[in-house]
C-alpha cells in the first residue's frame, strides 16, 4: 500500500498542530509539527545573540543539529518572530527539508507547517489547509497561552497585529511561502470547534482513500 502522508498547513495558530496530532491519534500515524523544528533553531540563534540575516551560516549549522522539540518555551512571542526570519534563510530551509523527508518516508505521517503540501511532500496523499480569520486566530492562541482566560480589548488588538505581521512575512517570503497548494481541501475553522474540524478531515480523508 502507498504511504500516508497526510499535509496540514494554514497560517499561524489556525489549529494546525491540534488537528494533526488528532489525525495522527486517529490513523496511527507519527506526527510532526514542522514549526517546532523552525523555532528550535531560532531559539538557538536567540540564546546565542544572533540575527539570522548576518549569521546566515551559523543557523544552519543549527538546523543541522537533533534538537529537543518538547520544549515548551519554543512557543513564546519572541521565538514567533525569530522563527519567521530564521524561515527565510534558503540554507535552513534545506536542512530542515531533508530532516522533514526523512521522518516521513518510511512510516508516512501527518505533518503540519506551511509548506508541507507546496514544497516538503508535493504528492502528499491528502493535502489540508486550515484557517480561520486573524481575530479567531488571536484568541485561540492567547487562551491556549493563558489557561482559558479572556484577553481584554488591547491585548487582543496587539496580538491580531502580530499574527497579521507573521502571516505577511511567512506569505511573501522568496522561499517556500506559505500558500495554499491548487490541490489541497480549504477547511475554514472560525465556526467550528477543533473536534469538529477532526471530524471533517477525517471524513475527507476517508473518502480520498475509497476513491483509491
Ligand atoms: O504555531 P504557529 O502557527 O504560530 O507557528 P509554527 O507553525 O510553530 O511556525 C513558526 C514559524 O516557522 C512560522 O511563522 C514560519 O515562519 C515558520 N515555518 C515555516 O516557514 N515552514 C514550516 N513548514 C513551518 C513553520
Ligand atoms: O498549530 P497552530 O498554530 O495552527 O494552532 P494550534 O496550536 O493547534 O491551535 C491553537 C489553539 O486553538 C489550541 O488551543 C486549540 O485547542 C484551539 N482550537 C483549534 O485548534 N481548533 C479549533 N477549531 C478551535 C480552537
Amino acid at each position: 500500500m502507498k504511504t500516508l502522508i497526510i499535509a496540514v498547513d494554514g497560517p499561524a495558530a489556525a489549529g494546525k498542530g491540534t488537528l494533526a496530532a488528532a489525525l495522527a491519534r486517529a490513523l496511527g500515524l507519527p506526527h510532526l509539527d514542522t514549526g517546532l523544528l523552525y523555532r528550535a533553531v531560532a531559539r538557538q540563534m536567540l540564546l546565542r545573540g544572533m540575527d539570522p540575516q548576518v549569521d546566515a551560516g551559523d543557523a544552519v549549522a543549527l538546523a543541522l543539529q537533533p534538537a529537543d522539540l518538547a520544549r515548551d518555551d519554543l512557543r513564546v512571542p519572541e521565538i514567533d518572530r525569530a522563527a519567521s526570519a530564521v524561515a527565510t534563510q534558503p540554507g535552513v530551509r534545506a536542512a530542515l527539508l531533508q530532516r522533514q523527508r526523512d521522518f516521513a518516508v518510511a512510516t508516512g505521517a501527518v505533518i503540519d507547517g506551511r509548506d508541507i503540501g507546496t514544497v516538503v511532500f508535493p504528492d502528499a496523499t491528502v493535502k489540508l489547509f486550515v484557517t480561520a480569520s486573524a481575530r479567531t486566530r488571536a484568541l485561540r492562541r492567547h487562551l491556549q497561552l493563558h489557561d482559558g482566560q479572556m484577553p481584554d480589548g488591547a491585548t487582543l488588538e496587539r496580538l491580531v497585529e502580530d499574527i497579521v505581521a507573521r502571516d505577511t512575512k511567512d506569505a511573501n517570503r522568496a522561499l517556500s511561502p506559505l500558500k495554499c497548494a491548487e490541490d489541497a481541501v480549504v477547511l475554514e475553522t472560525d465556526d467550528f470547534d477543533s473536534r469538529q474540524v477532526l471530524d471533517r478531515a477525517l471524513d475527507i480523508i476517508h473518502r480520498r482513500h475509497r476513491a483509491g
